[in-house]
Parts: structure tokens; C-alpha cells; sequence
């Protein structure tokens, strides 16, 4: 297994360490991890460090959000003797190389960034954009280069973080004079990005429109029953809308039998369908999925020690990939070395 993965592709993704991941992390991209670990090198980070960047005035949720995030890795089935988790903030090359980027990388470039600019909005930065913020694709560039990925799996509001990686890769390559760097291809899932639960576009939890990984029985229950349907559906009778119906959306992604969701589509568009039938149905997928993640995590949380343990294995071996990519990064562009 290791010898034919060795010869295979390298991955690293990660997420920023704000609080536990949701639904949305599952379907967008956990669930892909899960799989590719068994086929391929991988690194997942904590990426704190970049959780700083827009989390300034509260430094200590970056740092609660490390544990919370590896709970959520291992609990879903991510494997450490398979993908190595480590902690960005631990790993010194990675903000060396990121200076070194910045100086291949314009502010306009870093300005006109789609994700870049969409965050800027929705955190309502207008004119006080933190500079670390504005800067941070640059740093997401370094994560990616330093451990030489091939491969990106992310959702899709990131591929023109992998765009602008790509940039820079192609610049340092031409002032080396060489391919020291990788170029690296997101892996973005089929399946459209999970709605909130109260039909907005994205799952977050900032947004309160999450359901968490690690939620209760209760709050599954609860988030199916507050979810956002066909505001004309009021009589079971009338006939109802599937397109933005979320808990369609939902059935689309969780719902493995997919001839019965298909019958269940036809009723409820030809009226005679209740709304509680379909969320009963999704309630009962979801609990189903989730009791055993949350279990899991919850004994994982009684184990810090084995967690903790996890992180520092994974930290030190990140450690030494990134350290010689940064040694080869300074070599091939002749920067000064003892
Ligand atoms: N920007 C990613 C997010 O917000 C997190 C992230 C940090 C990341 N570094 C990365 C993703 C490197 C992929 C590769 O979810």
C-alpha cells in the first residue's frame, strides 16, 4: 500500500481552524478525503494561520479551532496512519515562503481575486482590509507549493485560490530558470455546494445556518424541521417545487436510493406530498450518518492526549517536507545561504 502510494499523487488541503466543520465540509470535501487517503499521499492542515487573518481580535478561537477541526478529521474517518494532519502555525517554511511570494505577486492581482473580494464583502472590511487578509492567497500558495501538491480537493469557491497558486508557481519557475515548483490541480467535487439550511447559498456557521458535524440528535432534528421548503407548498394537496427546495437538495446529496427520491420528486411536484414526509425521510438519513461521527468524536475528546499526539507526529513530518522545499525554493532562485 505505502510503495504504490509513494509513487502516486500528492495531495494537501486543509481548513481554516474557525470552529467545527458542518455538512457543508462533508459533502464539499471531507467525504472525497476519506477516500483518496488509500490512494494517494496526503496532508491535510490546520490552518490557523489563516484563520487569523480574518479572526485578528480573537487569536484564541484560531487555537481552540486546531483540536476542534482534528476531532472532526478523525471522527469522519480520516486516518492518521494514512494522511498526515498537521498545524500551519507550526510550520516556519510556510511563512517564509510566502514572503518570498509576495514579491512575485502584485496587490492588483491580490485585489481582484474573486474569493478575495467576495470575503472582503460579506466580512464588510470595505476600506479596512487587514493586510495578512488581503495577502492570504499568497500564504494558501505557500501551503500548497511547500508540500509540492498535485492535487487540491476543496469546494469550488476556492479553485481561484488554485489559479493564483498556479500564478506564482509559473513565475518563481521562470526566475529559477527551472521547475522547482509543482503546479496543482483542484479537485473540485460533482455535487453543488450544500445550501444552508435556511436556502441561502452556502452552509456556514457564521451565517447560524449550519449543521454541525458534531451535532446533537436534537439539533439535527431541529435544523430538518426549520428547513426552508416551497413557500407555496401550504396544503399537502398543492403541488410543490423541487428546484431550491433544500431539503431536496439535501435528499439529492444524502439519499443513496435514488429511484425512491426520484418518486418521491413526481408526488410532491403533483401535490399530495407533505412537507414532513420528506423531512422525516431526510431527518432519518442524516441522523444516521451523523450519530456514529458524533460518537466518535466525543471519545476522541475524551482522549487529548491521542490527539494531541496526532498533531505533533503529522507537524514534525510536515516539517521536513516544507523545510526542504523552502531550501530548494531559496537555492533555485539564489537568494544568499550560508
Ligand atoms: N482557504 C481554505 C478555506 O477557507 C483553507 C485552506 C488553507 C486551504 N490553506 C489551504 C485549502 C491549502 C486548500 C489548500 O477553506
Amino acid at each position: 500500500m505505502l510503495d504504490q502510494k509513494s509513487t502516486s499523487k500528492i495531495i494537501l488541503t486543509g481548513d481554516r481552524t474557525t470552529g467545527p466543520l458542518h455538512l457543508g465540509h462533508y459533502v464539499g470535501s471531507l467525504k472525497n478525503r476519506v477516500q483518496l487517503q488509500y490512494t494517494h499521499r496526503q496532508f491535510l492542515l490546520l490552518a490557523d494561520a489563516q484563520a487569523l487573518t480574518d479572526n485578528a481580535e480573537d487569536p484564541a478561537k484560531t487555537a481552540r479551532g486546531v483540536f476542534e477541526v482534528a476531532l472532526d478529521y478523525l471522527a469522519v474517518g480520516i486516518d492518521p496512519k494514512l494522511t498526515t494532519i498537521c498545524v500551519q502555525s507550526c510550520l516556519a517554511a510556510l511563512p517564509e515562503l510566502t514572503m518570498l511570494y509576495l514579491n512575485y505577486v502584485t496587490v492588483a492581482r491580490l485585489e481582484r481575486n474573486p474569493t478575495v473580494k467576495e470575503e472582503i464583502r460579506l466580512r464588510g472590511f470595505e476600506r479596512d482590509i487587514p493586510a495578512g487578509f488581503l495577502c492570504y492567497p499568497a500564504a494558501q500558495a505557500a501551503d500548497i507549493t511547500a508540500f509540492k501538491a498535485d492535487l487540491v480537493p476543496v469546494g469550488a469557491d476556492q479553485a481561484p485560490m488554485i489559479e493564483q497558486t498556479n500564478e506564482i508557481v509559473r513565475r518563481i519557475n521562470r526566475q529559477a530558470n527551472r521547475d522547482v515548483l509543482v503546479e496543482a490541480r483542484a479537485l473540485i467535487p460533482p455535487v453543488g455546494r450544500l445550501p444552508g439550511v435556511d436556502g441561502k447559498a452556502k452552509m456556514s456557521k457564521s451565517q447560524g445556518n449550519a449543521i454541525a458535524l458534531s451535532a446533537t440528535a436534537d439539533e439535527i432534528r431541529a435544523a430538518v424541521h426549520s428547513m426552508y421548503t416551497d413557500p407555496n407548498h401550504l396544503r399537502v394537496s398543492d403541488p410543490g417545487e423541487v428546484e431550491g427546495n433544500v431539503v431536496f437538495t439535501y435528499l439529492d446529496a444524502f439519499d443513496d436510493d435514488k429511484t425512491e427520491l426520484e418518486e418521491l420528486k413526481t408526488r410532491y411536484q403533483r401535490g399530495g406530498l407533505g412537507d414532513m414526509v420528506i423531512k422525516r425521510r431526510l431527518e432519518e438519513k442524516l441522523q444516521v450518518l451523523l450519530t456514529p461521527i458524533r460518537e466518535r468524536r466525543k471519545q476522541l475528546t475524551e482522549d487529548r492526549a491521542y490527539v494531541l499526539e496526532v498533531l505533533r507526529t503529522g507537524t514534525e513530518v510536515a516539517n521536513s517536507v516544507t523545510q526542504a522545499t523552502l531550501e530548494e525554493v531559496k537555492a533555485a532562485l539564489g537568494l544568499f545561504r550560508f
